[in-house]
C-alpha cells in the first residue's frame, strides 16, 4: 500500500475540489450544514449519533435514487463521524464505489480519514461494524479548521500527542515548545502537526493495513479505555476520551516498572497543556468501564490486552490482569 499520492494536504484546496475528484460517471457530497462549501451537498449527516446502520441505509437508499452506478464518487466532508459512515457506506454500496475523504476536523485530519479503517456503532460498543477501504483521495484543507470550536479543536490534540508518543522524545519535545501557536492555530505550526501525526498513521497504514502484525495496532494507544468511556458517557468527545485513555495506559505501565513516574507526569503535563482531561469523568465507574473493556477489539480469548509504554516512541500490545485495572482506574478518579 503506497498512501503518499493519496493524501494531499494543502491549504484552500476544498474551493478546487471538483477538478481533484477521481474519474467517475456521477459525484455525490455528502456534509453537515454548518461549513459553507463550493459544492451542493446531496446527504447530509454529522457527528457520532450518525454511525449507525440506519444511516448506512439511509445513504445506500439514496444513492439508489440518485441512479448510481459502480463508477459513482462518494465524497465526504466533514468530521471523523461522518467519514467513518461514509466510508461504510461506499466500501459496501455496489461492493465498492470510489470514496473521497474531505476531513473538516483535526481529529479527522490527523487520524480518521487516513488509513482506510470506517466504523459504525454496535450493541456491545463502538466502532463493531465495518471495513477496510481506502479512499481514492484524502484531501486536508486546514483553512476548514478556522470554525472548529475549541472544544473539537483541543480534542483533535489527543491524536496529534498520541502520534508524538509513539513517533519519540523529540516529537514531544516539539510540541511542547510550539503548544502556544498550536493553541493560537497559527498556520505553519498546525500545518506541521498535522503534516508530523500523519506520516506516524501512514508509516503503520503501510505496514500493517489490515492490523494483524501488531503494529498499527500501536495506534490505538490509549483507545481500550477511552472508546468504553465513549461508550458509556455520550457528553464525552473521542479526543478527551482518548486523553483519559493515554493517562491510564501511562500508569499501568508504571505500576508495572516499564516507565518512570517522570516519564507519566511528562506525558500528564502535556496533556494539560493542551487543555485535554487526564481524570475519569465524574459518574463512571471502573467496574463499568471494565466491562466494557471486556469487549475491546484487541482482547484474545477473553484475555485484556492494552498498549502499554516502555519509553518514548515505544507502545508493545500486553496482557493485563483485570484486578490491576481497577486498581490504576481508582487511582484516576
Ligand atoms: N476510522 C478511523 O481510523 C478513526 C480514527 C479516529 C477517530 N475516528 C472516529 O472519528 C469520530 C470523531 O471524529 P471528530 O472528532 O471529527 O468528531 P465528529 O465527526 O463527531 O465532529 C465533531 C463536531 O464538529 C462539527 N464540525 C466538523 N467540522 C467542523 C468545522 N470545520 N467547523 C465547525 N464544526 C465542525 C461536527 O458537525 C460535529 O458536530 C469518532 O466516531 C471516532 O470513532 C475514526
Amino acid at each position: 500500500v503506497h498512501l503518499g499520492a493519496s493524501i494531499c494536504l494543502e491549504r484552500g484546496s476544498l474551493a478546487s475540489i471538483q477538478d481533484r475528484l477521481p474519474a467517475c460517471s456521477q459525484a455525490v457530497y455528502v456534509g453537515n450544514t454548518g461549513i459553507t462549501l463550493p459544492v451542493r451537498v446531496h446527504l447530509q449527516a454529522s457527528g457520532e449519533s450518525c454511525k449507525t446502520v440506519q444511516e448506512a441505509v439511509r445513504f445506500w437508499d439514496e444513492l439508489d435514487r440518485m441512479g448510481c452506478d459502480r463508477q459513482a464518487c462518494l465524497v465526504a466532508i466533514g468530521g471523523g463521524a461522518l467519514c467513518d459512515l461514509a466510508g461504510f457506506v461506499a466500501s459496501t454500496y455496489l461492493r465498492g464505489i470510489s470514496l473521497v475523504l474531505v476531513p473538516t476536523t483535526l481529529l479527522a485530519m490527523v487520524d480518521a480519514a487516513i488509513g482506510g479503517k470506517n466504523g459504525l456503532n454496535g450493541l456491545r460498543g463502538k466502532n463493531r461494524i465495518g471495513t477496510t477501504y481506502l479512499p481514492k483521495l484524502t484531501l486536508i484543507d486546514p483553512t476548514l479548521l478556522t470554525t472548529l470550536p475549541d472544544r473539537q479543536w483541543t480534542s483533535g490534540f489527543a491524536e496529534v500527542i498520541k502520534c508524538a508518543v509513539l513517533t519519540g522524545e523529540e516529537s514531544i519535545g516539539w510540541l511542547e515548545s510550539h503548544c502556544e501557536q498550536l493553541q493560537l492555530r497559527e498556520p505553519a505550526a498546525v500545518d506541521r502537526a498535522i503534516e508530523g501525526a500523519i506520516a506516524t498513521k501512514v508509516m503503520r497504514v503501510e505496514a500493517d493495513l489490515l492490523d494483524r502484525t501488531g503494529y498499527r495496532a500501536q495506534l490505538n494507544f490509549g483507545h481500550t479505555l477511552g472508546h468504553a468511556i465513549e461508550s458509556l458517557d455520550r457528553s464525552v468527545t473521542h479526543g478527551e476520551a482518548v486523553a483519559i485513555g493515554m493517562n491510564f495506559e501511562a500508569r499501568l505501565a508504571y505500576s508495572l516498572g516499564m516507565v518512570s513516574s517522570s516519564w507519566c507526569e511528562r506525558l500528564d503535563r502535556l496533556l494539560q497543556a493542551f487543555h485535554l482531561p487526564i481524570q475519569l469523568p465524574a459518574g463512571l465507574e471502573p467496574e463499568q468501564l471494565l466491562a466494557k473493556m471486556m469487549f475491546d477489539k484487541k482482547n484474545s480469548s477473553n484475555q485484556l490486552r492494552l498498549l502499554l509504554p516502555s519509553q518514548w516512541g515505544t507502545v508493545e500490545l500486553l496482557p493485563v490482569e483485570p484486578a490491576q485495572l481497577l486498581q490504576t482506574m481508582k487511582l484516576m478518579i
